[in-house]
């Protein structure tokens, strides 16, 4: 028997699999050689890079909850031209296709670090964070907007021909398809869906919240049935594909997303309980792919039954 073909092209890339980690959970790429073939996944978003290095927020800025984690990182990160300079040199010879998460303040910031970005061979393409939920400018508050989201993706568009992904955030409720849909509008190629969800948790001993900026952003198996009712929702009103996030641990979990309307998937959290999951996403989604009696995954993308 043949194996299926879980390829999945976007705007002329194309991505051997439809697995891919997630941004802020698998570092720069290259420093999980050892831990996972990075050669067997999909792709690899990086850690959020904006045009100047960030310290992020301080500490403690992470914290697991039941099902899940919350997490006020702040995007702290090298800055594009350090991740340019020393990181991508790392990846030289990696079989898989890398996607920068880029971050701005400004709409003009996403111009600058898509120009930036276009100019270095091996990002193959960008995500546009506009639903970080943890800073006081940029962030969610683009992503709650659909006029807002709309002016940044247009700014990326003119500034890359690479594949433009946009992230999208939950935070902005059922809204969230109006934001797809102002995106699309301005020429995104795909959504990525979800983000986390702006959360709390209290240390009731010492009566302070157990993140230092109070708030963080919630993800893992928690926010998976949000996840899955959004990307439902949004595949139903956009052409675009879409990739699917929140709490994705398994294949089978990977395997609802398709059903419910994504093209891919992208791994978070759970690669920080096991780096390796990914990769053996992967195998599980040929085997039920195979198993459906389909010859593509693509065949089953949205193919959930209603009744
Ligand atoms: O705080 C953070 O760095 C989180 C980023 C994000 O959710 O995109």
């Amino acid at each position: 028997m043949r194996s299926p073909d879980l390829s999945f092209e976007l705007a002329g890339v194309t991505f051997k699999n439809p697995v891919l980690t997630a941004s802020g959970c698998f570092g720069y790429g290259a420093e999980q050689d050892g831990l996972c073939d990075i050669s067997r996944l999909g792709g690899i978003c990086t850690k959020g890079l904006s045009l100047a290095p960030r310290p992020g927020n301080p500490p403690p800025r992470i914290r697991e909850t039941v099902a899940g984690m919350l997490n006020s990182i702040g995007l702290e990160n090298i800055g594009i031209d350090a991740f340019i300079e020393e990181k991508v040199p790392l990846l030289t010879g990696v079989d898989t296709v890398v996607v920068a998460n880029l971050f701005g303040v400004a709409v003009e910031d996403y111009a600058r670090l898509c120009a930036r970005a276009d100019d270095c061979g091996r990002i193959d393409a960008v995500e546009l964070n506009i639903s970080c939920p943890n800073v006081h400018e940029g962030g969610v508050e683009f992503g709650v907007d659909p006029v807002m989201a709309a002016k940044v993706t247009a700014a990326a568009r003119r500034s890359t021909s690479k594949p433009v992904i946009v992230k999208l955030s939950p935070n902005a409720g059922d809204r969230i398809v109006s934001v797809a849909r102002a995106v699309e509008e301005e020429g995104a190629d795909a959504v990525s869906l979800i983000n986390t969800i702006s959360g709390m948790a209290v240390d009731v001993r010492s009566r302070r919240p157990w993140i230092a900026k109070t708030y963080g952003g919630l993800s893992g198996p928690a926010i998976r049935p949000i996840a899955l009712r959004m990307v439902h929702l949004v595949a139903g009103s956009v052409k675009m594909p879409l990739i699917g996030i929140g709490g994705i641990s398994t294949w089978e979990d990977a395997a609802a997303f398709v059903l419910a309307g994504a093209s891919a998937v992208q791994v978070g959290t759970a690669c920080f309980v096991d780096p390796s999951a990914p990769e053996r996403m992967a195998s599980g989604l040929a085997e039920w792919v195979a198993e459906q009696g389909a010859s593509s995954v693509s065949e089953l993308v949205g193919a959930l039954r209603s009744e």
